[in-house]
């Protein structure tokens, strides 16, 4: 087996989209579960939006999850793995593809039992600088009755299981992709990475 890194650039340059199984350790996955089910009982993440600035509109028609930024300067020993570990993959990315990443961003999410996330592309028309998304998933034991699949749409269809440990990456501009309704709560770490 190729390493992580390698797998995702592999899948990204063969069809604009990777996706690996063990991303993260084990342990650092148990506890930014923790994390994020601690910001989330103490209130602490918002309903996502659509769109952006002045485009921005809460629509609960188009998707139903819960967000809450990374901050770097305040995240915490796990936070901060979970961080250097993917500016270890930017650093792969830009020797070996010659990518541009200049920044990351990150938020946890998570979707409760009955949302989902229609069909849509991540880059925003007034902040072309995402260039590519990396989502990390954090449930254990997630079975296909359980819903929540990430589709991609790509020169086929795909359906992953967002299964702990696994990360997708792909173009922000390119690959259009959607969240089935998930019928138990779904976790993730989602971002980008951008040239600016
Ligand atoms: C997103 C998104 C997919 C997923 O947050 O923009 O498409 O699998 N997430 O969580
Ligand atoms: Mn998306």
């Amino acid at each position: 087996m190729p390493d992580p890194f390698e797998q995702l650039v592999d899948g990204l340059l063969a069809h604009n989209y990777g996706q690996v199984g063990d991303f993260l350790d084990p342990p650092l996955i148990v506890a930014l579960r923790h994390h994020l089910l601690d910001r989330f009982e103490r209130g602490k993440m918002h309903e996502a939006g659509i769109g952006n600035q002045a485009l921005f509109q809460k629509n609960k028609a188009v998707r139903g999850d819960f967000i809450s930024w990374i901050d770097e300067t305040t995240a915490n020993e796990d936070e901060q793995k979970f961080l250097r570990r993917v500016n270890d993959f930017v650093e792969y990315l830009n020797r070996t593809c010659y990518a541009g990443i200049r920044s990351i961003e990150f938020h946890y999410a998570l979707y409760p039992e009955g949302s989902f996330y229609r069909r849509h592309k991540d880059q925003f028309r007034t902040d072309s600088g995402r260039k590519f998304s990396l989502i990390t998933y954090l449930n254990e034991d997630w079975r296909e009755a359980d819903g929540g699949q990430l589709v991609l749409y790509g020169e086929t269809e795909e359906k992953i299981n967002p299964q702990a440990g696994r990360a997708v990456f792909f173009r922000a501009d390119e690959i259009e992709h959607e969240v089935l309704e998930a019928r138990r709560p779904r976790m993730s770490l989602t971002g980008w990475l951008k040239n600016r």
